[in-house]
């Protein structure tokens, strides 16, 4: 199905060798919340670097706890909001260049939680399938990212988003989203909202993109396991920032970040079915460690020392990953 995309100098599509498809560099997003007095900032999004490459089609994930910064990743990405400091690169250019352009925005396309918040009740679904192809695909893409997902015109066929199943629904806005022949999805926590039998169909469906349609996936979920089955690579989100980041069975077969190694801990890898809900996501230490000086997991950290309270951690280059915790530091005394 995928067809070649034409090559104009200076389009997102012209190949540069070595050039990435996505990078994000020190990417920085402050929220304000509260008025007046009781006003407060947050970073949600914390001096986050990563990047996916462009030679080969890859899924990667960004894991972490509920109110980690993930979905204000993903919204960054695909413009939807305006990033406070950093940098993202899509095929080599500037977002701020692209955000809002037709090109863009069939070349990335978003796969979100809800499905029954991507269609409007009032509309029958059908109608977005006949509208996006009209005006960004060819005739019978449609027809063929229905197929592709498993469902058909006459199954989706004058009805509205009520009439069919959350795990229907979430397919037909996966195949919605590859009508315009992306080169990356951006799908956030896409299986949470439906049926435990049904999920890692769905998650299947990710992967027969990447590996048949060469669809590179940038996966947000809480979920490890699904993660781990998943992906090729994986960054730990904590409190807005990467601790780690590197091979998904590196990060999760052997965790190097005392935070990895207590999510590991809380979830049954390698059992994909199994959800873990590990919601130790208090809100009162949630507001704590995204205040906390030096590094974020130092009031949990069985490890901790003196100058993980003080000093924000660099990353370390450990066996082919990147961790931010100072026990990888060359000399580091952990008994001192
Ligand atoms: N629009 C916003 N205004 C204020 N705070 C926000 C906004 N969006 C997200 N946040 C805050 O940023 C933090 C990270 O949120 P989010 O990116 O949604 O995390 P996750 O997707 O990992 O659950 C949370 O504390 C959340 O309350
Ligand atoms: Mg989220």
């Amino acid at each position: 199905m995928r067809t070649s995309r034409n090559s104009t100098p200076g389009s997102i599509n012209s190949k540069v060798p070595g050039q990435k498809l996505l990078e994000v560099k020190g990417l920085t997003k402050v929220f304000t919340k509260g008025q007046g007095l009781v006003k407060s900032t947050i970073l949600a999004v914390n001096n986050v670097s990563f990047s996916l490459q462009r030679d080969r089609a890859e899924i990667f994930t960004v894991a972490g706890e509920s109110g980690s910064g993930k979905s204000t990743v993903a919204k960054l990405i695909l413009g939807f909001e305006i990033p406070t400091a950093g940098q993202i690169l899509y095929k080599g250019q500037e977002l701020s260049t692209l955000r809002g352009k037709k090109q863009f925005m069939q070349d990335v396309q978003p796969v979100f939680q809800n499905p029954f918040e991507t269609f409007n009740p009032l509309k029958k679904v059908e109608s977005y399938f006949l509208e996006t192809e009209k005006n960004f695909a060819r005739p019978g893409a449609a027809k063929k990212c229905l197929e592709l997902v498993g469902l058909s015109m006459d199954e989706i066929g004058g009805k509205y988003p009520s009439e069919m199943s959350g795990g229907q629904l979430q397919r037909a806005s996966i195949a919605r989203a590859l009508i315009t022949n992306p080169s990356l999805l951006i799908v956030d926590e896409p299986v949470s909202m439906i049926d435990a039998s049904l999920r890692m169909s769905v998650i299947n469906l990710f992967k027969k993109f990447q590996e048949e349609q060469g669809v590179s996936i940038l996966y947000i979920t809480h979920d490890l396991a699904t993660a781990y089955y998943v992906s090729d690579r994986i960054a730990i989100m904590l409190r807005g920032q990467i601790v780690e980041i590197g091979s998904v069975k590196k990060v999760l077969d052997e965790p190097l970040h005392p935070y990895t190694q207590l999510l590991k801990s809380s979830v049954p890898v390698p059992d994909p079915a199994e959800k873990w809900t590990s919601d130790i996501a208090l809100s009162d230490m949630e507001a704590k460690e995204y205040v906390q000086k030096g590094c974020k997991f130092a009031g949990r950290c069985p490890h901790v020392k003196e100058l993980c309270r003080i000093r924000e951690p660099d990353y370390y280059e450990v066996d082919g990953r990147s961790v931010k915790c100072y026990i990888y530091e060359k000399g580091w005394d952990q008994s001192a």
